[in-house]
């Protein structure tokens, strides 16, 4: 038996992840704030394994409560693979440096960065199944975006947690893999999110408005089945691996 973790599994990307996994027998561990009802019932179309976590990931304390019970139940299934998708991801606070809210800077340092942290510390700790810990990342990772200064430095920093993870798993002899995947612009909530901030307050407004009018925003589908596709492949721990070389 296989099963995924899926943070941020109730819409957008990790859906689609959900759903592409579903299909090919994995069993879903949905962690996020809301339930998406149709993962579910898909999961029982399919007769695989469904379990939906509530979990405010911007809270270590809940992380901790809602990890000791996944793990517990991790222990009692024994899978032989476990997945481990860190997918949820917040934006704001949009603007610039100066002028940033510091209850959603920390929120957007909780979310992106300092939760998928705990959550790869915990399960590696407590995971004995041989497990892929997969870290959605940005391209903002990369390159600076005026206005995305919270956003670009957690997702730059995921990069490097992975990379050195994977170092570590590597001198310690483990079999367990850590990769980071960037999706590339999606068609999802959080580029709505991006489309309605203010023009001073993030200065490539026009351009994402743009993606959209044009239609270049990929839907998540294709980009779920690109990752599914990738995780067939030999992977190489620590490495950060883009989208458009999948599709
Ligand atoms: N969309 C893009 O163009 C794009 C581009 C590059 C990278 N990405 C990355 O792709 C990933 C998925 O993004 P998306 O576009 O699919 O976003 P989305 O549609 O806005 O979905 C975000 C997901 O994260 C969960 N989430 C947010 N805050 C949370 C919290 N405090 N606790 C628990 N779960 C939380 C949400 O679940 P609940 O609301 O139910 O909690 C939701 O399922 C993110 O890591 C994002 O940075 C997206």
């Amino acid at each position: 038996m296989k099963l995924a973790i899926i943070t941020g599994a109730s819409k957008g990307l990790g859906a689609a992840i959900a759903r592409r996994m579903m299909s090919e027998g994995t069993g879903i561990i949905s962690v996020s704030r809301t339930e998406n009802p149709e993962l579910a019932k898909i999961a029982a179309e399919n007769n695989v394994f469904f379990a939906q976590y509530f979990c405010n990931l911007s809270s270590p304390d809940e992380l901790e409560t809602v990890f000791s019970k996944l793990t517990a139940l991790l222990q009692e299934k024994n899978p032989e693979t476990v997945y481990v998708f860190n997918n949820a991801g917040i934006i704001d606070p949009i603007g610039t440096a100066g002028n940033l809210n510091h209850a959603a800077l920390i929120q957007n340092a909780h979310v992106n960065l300092i939760a998928p942290m705990m959550i790869s510390n915990i399960l590696l700790r407590e995971v004995s199944s041989e497990m892929i810990i997969i870290n959605i990342t940005s391209g903002a990772a990369e390159r600076p975006i005026q206005g995305w200064s919270a956003y670009c430095s957690t997702k730059a920093g995921i990069n490097m947690f992975t990379e050195t993870a994977a170092l570590e798993l590597q001198t310690a002899g483990s079999s367990h893999k850590i990769i980071a995947f960037s999706p590339g612009v999606m068609d999802t909530d959080m580029q709505g999110t991006i489309r309605s901030s203010a023009k001073e307050a993030f200065h490539d407004l026009e351009k994402f408005q743009e993606y959209k009018e044009k239609g270049m925003l990929r839907d998540t589908e294709t980009v779920a089945n690109a990752l599914a596709g990738l995780l067939h492949k030999e992977i190489e721990s620590g490495k950060v691996y883009y989208v458009n070389d999948f599709i």
